[in-house]
């Protein structure tokens, strides 16, 4: 019998789900490839503290990203939909994680050199132990697999390090070791202001990445002023991986289409980017449209939303408990 995969992941709790996170991550949650067994998709409050928020926004973004979800097509009866904050133990876990996690492991994380920039001064602590709690995150869950972005495959790998290292000090299997799961299709989209940076929430610019609810108008906008080039889309991936802004709506439009980015470049070959982007604008709002509609709808509704919460918290705290328990033993932690 195959053995049936237990898959976790999760977003940080911002409001503004772009369409790199949909490509990227939500998307391929329930990939058929994935032989799923179980899975565990939560909002991450606790890393959204890394920046500051407002408590009241920090509500309200937990629950939109919790529509969001299902929105997408997450089935909240048939898989565990959950927040972190509200199974403690996963903080727990990240101060025990910590202790064993040199500081040399935590310094090779480009992510947090990216965010905290010339100013890792007043960055706070939380910011730079963050892979630390995201492997507290996946650990916790004996997750065989995480359905990732290209920009957490560092963190992934860290996750790794530290299941692998532990298990090797008590020799035992006391964490599973989980493997990544990254898509071949939109797994990094970038700015639409600029083919080389990631497609990211704290971007500056509203006009370079599109929203889950972002409007039919407000889709068409931020497309038709799209950076691009001066030469009609190359015909290749080889050439078009020496224009950025030509790849990266390629790509775009090849994921939403579902075809191979090779089809894209043979079907726009020679095309002006006027052209193309009529098409990508008519794809990105078939497939943003119907999200739009159920996020509103379901954000309507917050009762059903927190009922949610409180009910998976329970299924989450069930299987996170009996890992906590296991490990603060080894550690000599137990009663
Ligand atoms: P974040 O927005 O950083 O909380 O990321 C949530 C999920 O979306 C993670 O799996 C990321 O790897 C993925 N993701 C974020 N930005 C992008 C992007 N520009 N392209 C593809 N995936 C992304
Ligand atoms: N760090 C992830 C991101 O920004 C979010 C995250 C937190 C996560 N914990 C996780 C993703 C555990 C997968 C598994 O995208």
């Amino acid at each position: 019998m195959p053995h049936h995969k237990r898959i976790i992941s999760g977003i940080q709790a911002t409001g503004r789900i772009h369409l790199g996170n949909y490509l990227g991550a939500i998307r391929n949650w329930l990939s058929p490839t994935h032989n799923i067994h179980e899975c565990f998709f939560f909002i991450a409050d606790l890393h959204a503290l890394t920046v500051d928020t407002d408590p009241t926004t920090l509500q309200f973004n937990a629950r939109f990203l919790l529509a969001t979800y299902i929105a997408c097509g997450i089935d909240p009866h048939k898989h565990v939909l959950f927040q972190q904050s509200h199974v403690a133990e996963h903080t727990e876990l990240y101060w025990l994680l910590g202790c064993h996690t040199p500081l040399g492991w935590l310094n090779r994380m480009t992510q947090f050199k990216d965010k905290a920039g010339k100013n890792k001064e007043v960055a706070n602590l939380g910011l730079y132990a963050y892979p630390v709690l995201m492997a507290a995150d996946i650990l916790l869950y004996r997750a065989d697999a995480v359905p990732v972005g290209d920009d957490q495959k560092q963190h992934l790998e860290l996750t790794r390090d530290i299941a692998q290292s532990i298990n090797h000090h008590y020799d035992a299997p006391v964490f599973t070791v989980p493997e990544p799961l990254i898509v071949a299709q939109g797994a990094r989209i970038m700015s639409l202001r600029d083919g080389t940076k990631k497609m990211s929430k704290s971007d500056p610019s509203e006009l370079s990445r599109i929203l889950l609810n972002d409007t039919d108008e407000a889709i068409a906008v931020k497309i038709r002023k799209a950076k691009s080039d001066a030469f009609p889309f190359p015909g290749t991936i080889v050439e078009a991986q020496e224009r950025p802004e030509a790849f990266n709506l390629g790509q775009i439009y090849s994921a939403l289409t579902n075809q191979s980015l090779a089809h894209v470049c043979a079907l726009w070959a020679g095309k002006e980017f006027s052209v193309i982007k009529k098409e990508l604008i008519d794809s990105c709002c078939a497939t943003i449209g119907p999200i739009r509609e159920k996020i509103a709808l379901l954000m309507e509704n917050r009762d059903y939303l927190d009922d949610i919460l409180r009910k998976n918290a329970h299924r989450a705290k069930e299987i996170a408990h009996v890992t906590l328990a296991s490990y603060k033993h080894c550690l000599g932690l137990g009663i």
